[in-house]
């Protein structure tokens, strides 16, 4: 990737548009608007609390990355978003049940002015939503147009001056890449044909990136993974990331295997299973959407683990994903990992995890970040794939020719290294011979 020049100020105000306004989206809106009046602070978020060590270590330069690199300010920020259903922030609030009463009477007001736009909906991607705000244009193609439109009227009327887009929708099901997905011109003509591999969250993407507007996916549907939307964000110059945002569970997985990868310990299985009571557990009841969930979770282990690599230590492990929706749960989610690991001369042992999360608070911050690093990115000029924000997700989008990476420490030193190559600082190896010589 080209090296940035000159990075543009972060002036004016940030647009920040989620397709989906649910559990996650509102968990965010709720969360900046108390961060922003001084009432609570952001835990969870590296761009509000982390740090970042510059040149050498005898020099004690550690700056928060927010004053590092120049971050967008959380009062420029203004959210809207698509939903099928007609409920305003506050209410799809209450409804996801991640906040208590106390915080969400004190977003309440704010929360009540983000009103879900018709949403570009098709059942047969979300099989377990029955919402009636939605669009009624005749192809995919007059979709992606109405999406456009929406796009610039929030622009127009909230004055912003650039805009980012989070996919917060459901998980729509299972697809793989097609001829269809491979360039421009035939995305197109499957839009304008209505083709059954054209689902919404690509029209929500296409859109994004013909406005110019970065754009990321928090679920692990394809939505702007596939060569025609990739190409076409490297053109309009625009960053793109995704897919899936890495909370409970794998973040659990990417903590723990890099552990036994760099201890040599070997891995029988590794079982893992989920309650979860939200409507996103609801959707991934279908198995469409499970499958696509499914893929995205499974990855990690795989390619931190390295099979081929180490075939003594890890190429017969059993590892299995379950996912069952449990309504008493609600959004605090339950996720059981049974570890069979075994240490020197193959004796075995166990590690369970049981981690009772909450899943939307282990999103929020990961999406607030996502939004101020697509803004740096895009005013940096950067374009495509944006790799270097693997860290925040479970199925990183990487070039064809790479394998993704999924350890989070070798994902965290890739972030803070781009930010240090951003502004022309000096890249960190860790090696520090020099201060012994
Ligand atoms: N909660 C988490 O921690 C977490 C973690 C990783 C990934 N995700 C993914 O993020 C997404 C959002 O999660 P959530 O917990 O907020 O789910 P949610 O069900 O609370 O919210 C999703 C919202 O998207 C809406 N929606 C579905 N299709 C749409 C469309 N085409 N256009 C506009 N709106 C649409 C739904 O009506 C719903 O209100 C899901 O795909 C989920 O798998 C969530």
């Amino acid at each position: 990737m080209r090296k940035p020049g000159s990075i543009a100020p972060p002036k004016g105000k940030l647009g920040v548009l989620t397709p989906g306004i649910g559990a996650v989206s509102t968990t965010l809106m709720a969360g900046v608007e108390l961060v922003r009046r001084g009432e609570s602070i952001p835990v969870g978020s590296l761009t509000q609390m982390g740090t970042i060590r510059l040149g050498k270590r005898t020099e004690a330069r550690v700056p928060k990355i927010k004053e590092f690199v120049r971050l967008a300010e959380l009062n420029d920020l203004v959210f809207g978003g698509w939903d099928v259903y007609t409920d305003d922030a506050f209410q799809a609030a209450t409804n996801a049940g991640v906040l208590d009463a106390k915080d969400l009477a004190r977003a309440e007001k704010f929360l009540k002015t983000i009103k879900p736009m018709k949403a570009a909906f098709d059942q047969n991607y979300v099989k377990n939503l029955h919402g009636t705000n939605i669009k009624q244009a005749k192809t995919k193609f007059d979709l992606a147009e109405e999406i456009r439109e929406d796009i610039r009227d929030f622009k127009k009327k909230n004055k912003l001056e650039r805009m980012v887009m989070l996919w917060c929708g459901s998980t729509e099901v299972f697809l793989k890449p097609e001829d269809v997905h491979q360039d421009l011109k035939s995305f197109e003509r499957a839009m304008k044909s209505n083709h059954r591999a054209i689902a919404p969250s690509m029209l929500y993407a296409y859109a994004a990136i013909s406005e110019g507007i970065p754009y990321a996916n928090g679920a692990p549907n394809l939505s702007v993974d596939f060569p025609a939307l990739v190409e076409y964000a490297k053109a309009k110059q625009v960053p793109i990331a995704g897919k899936d945002f890495k909370t409970g569970q794998t973040l659990m997985k990417t903590i723990l295997s890099p552990g036994f990868k760099a201890r040599m310990l070997g891995l029988n299985g590794w079982f893992s299973t989920n309650i979860l009571g939200n409507r996103d557990g609801e959707v991934l009841e279908d198995p469409g959407s499970f499958k696509t969930k499914e893929e995205s979770k499974l990855g990690a282990l795989e390619y931190i683990l390295q099979p081929k690599v180490y075939p003594e230590l890890y190429g017969n492990f059993y590892h299995k994903v379950r996912i069952n929706y449990y309504p008493p749960r609600g959004d605090n989610k339950e996720g059981w990992d049974n570890i069979d690991i075994f240490g020197w001369l193959g004796y075995p042992m166990q590690i369970k995890v049981d981690f009772l999360c909450r899943d939307s608070i282990l999103a929020a911050p990961i999406a607030l970040d996502l939004v101020l690093f697509l803004d740096l990115a895009r005013r940096a000029g950067m374009r495509g794939i944006q790799e270097w924000l693997s860290f925040y997700f479970k199925s990183p989008m990487c070039a064809p020719e790479l394998y993704p990476e999924h350890d989070l420490f070798i994902q965290l030193m890739k972030l803070k290294n781009t930010l240090r190559w951003m502004m022309g600082e000096e890249l960190i190896t860790h090696l520090g011979a020099e201060y012994y010589d």
